[in-house]
């Protein structure tokens, strides 16, 4: 046998590689590197073998490409199983009399859970349930709505614009600025719009206003809007369906109380306060002593509203109300953080399994 060299340490990495890339099982590599290096019969052993009858320089040779071959192979091998053990899932016995784990159930979100039930009520009282766009046009969130252009809602300051003006559908020539609808009050004008009377509608969904966070305000919350439309519609069907819907919600007790306000669009126009179901109206904590939590917006339709979408203003009446979601959330769950309804943390919401 000759002397090793440097190239013969290359011939057998070629053929080491070559081996190893051909093994099927852990076993058949195993034997490969042990063909190279194992203690006896391998390539390396074979060399050292020369070194008993070799001069001293000759020993010196035989024993620097031994050990460098050996190194090398050792790396590989060590990169080799590196990679198989990244591959293979973690193997052990399987104990099949290890008792099963059961599968964590998840639920509804809670906000989805209120939304859900308040759509039943209405839709039960002969609403129907109806969405619009959350990218909004000026015309639709406010002109049509009779909010006029110096209103400060329409200011940057509240509402969130986009930063690239879109033609919005009515071809009219103020509502090329696009925006996140900051109520769902603009549903009223898309439906009043395709729809002639009689109308019955409710609808949900997300708004945003540029409001920062803190425990009553986060700048995107949810809303529910409903709208009603027909001859001879009064103030009396008003108060009839939300003293309806809080009892279905809240208590068989509950009141309704209308607060005079303000809206461009109804006239007249009332905050909405509901009887607090914890003390039935006589004073705790949950309503601030009061007796009265306050949850939405309400009043009768403007007939500029009317005239916007074409409808006869002589000859239909309609009353709109305004509820926040998140509002009836609070007040149903005594959550005193609105921010927690958005932050998703499971420790909060596992609090609400129903
Ligand atoms: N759009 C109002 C808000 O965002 C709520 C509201 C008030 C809706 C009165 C209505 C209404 O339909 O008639 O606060």
């Amino acid at each position: 046998m000759s002397i090793p060299d440097r190239s013969a340490v290359d011939v057998q990495l070629a053929a080491f590689d070559a081996d190893l890339a051909a093994a099927r099982s852990s076993r058949e590599a195993q034997s490969v590197r042990d063909k190279y290096l194992g203690r006896k019969h391998s390539v390396v052993a074979g060399w050292m073998l020369q070194i008993g009858s070799a001069s001293p320089d000759e020993k010196r040779q035989i024993g620097r490409w031994a050990n460098e071959l050996k190194q090398e192979i050792e790396t590989r091998w060590a990169a080799y199983q590196a990679a198989a053990a990244a591959r293979a899932p973690a193997a052990g016995p399987l104990d099949v009399t290890l008792p099963g784990r059961a599968p964590r159930l998840g639920h509804r979100h809670p906000l989805t859970r209120v939304r859900e039930r308040m759509e039943a009520v209405f839709t039960r009282m002969g609403f129907t349930l109806v969405e619009g766009p959350e990218l909004e046009d000026e015309w639709h969130c406010f002109d049509a709505l009779n909010i006029p252009s110096e209103h400060p809602a329409r200011d940057m300051q509240d509402t969130l614009y986009l930063a690239t003006p879109v033609r919005g559908e009515s071809g009219r020539p103020d509502d090329r600025r696009t925006m996140l609808r900051t109520h769902t009050s603009s549903i009223q004008i898309r439906y009043m719009q395709n729809h002639p009377p009689p109308v019955r509608i409710v609808a949900s969904g997300r708004v945003y206003r540029r409001d920062d966070l803190d425990l009553t305000h986060t700048p995107m919350f949810t809303q529910m809007e409903g709208l009603a439309v027909d001859e001879r519609i009064s103030l009396a069907d008003l108060k009839g369906t939300l003293v309806g819907f809080a009892r279905d919600m809240f208590s068989d007790r509950a009141r309704v109380r209308f607060r005079p306000s303000f809206f461009p669009y109804t006239e007249p126009s009332a905050e909405v306060d509901v009887s607090c179901w914890q003390c039935d109206g006589s004073g705790c904590g949950m309503c601030k002593q009061s007796g009265w939590l306050e949850v939405g917006g309400c009043g009768m339709v403007h007939p500029a509203v009317f005239e916007a979408v074409d409808y006869d203003a002589e000859r239909y009446t309609g009353f709109a109300f305004g509820i926040g979601i998140e509002r009836v959330a609070i007040l149903r769950h005594q959550v005193q953080d609105i921010r927690l309804f958005f932050e998703n943390d499971l420790r909060f919401l596992e609090q609400f399994p129903y």
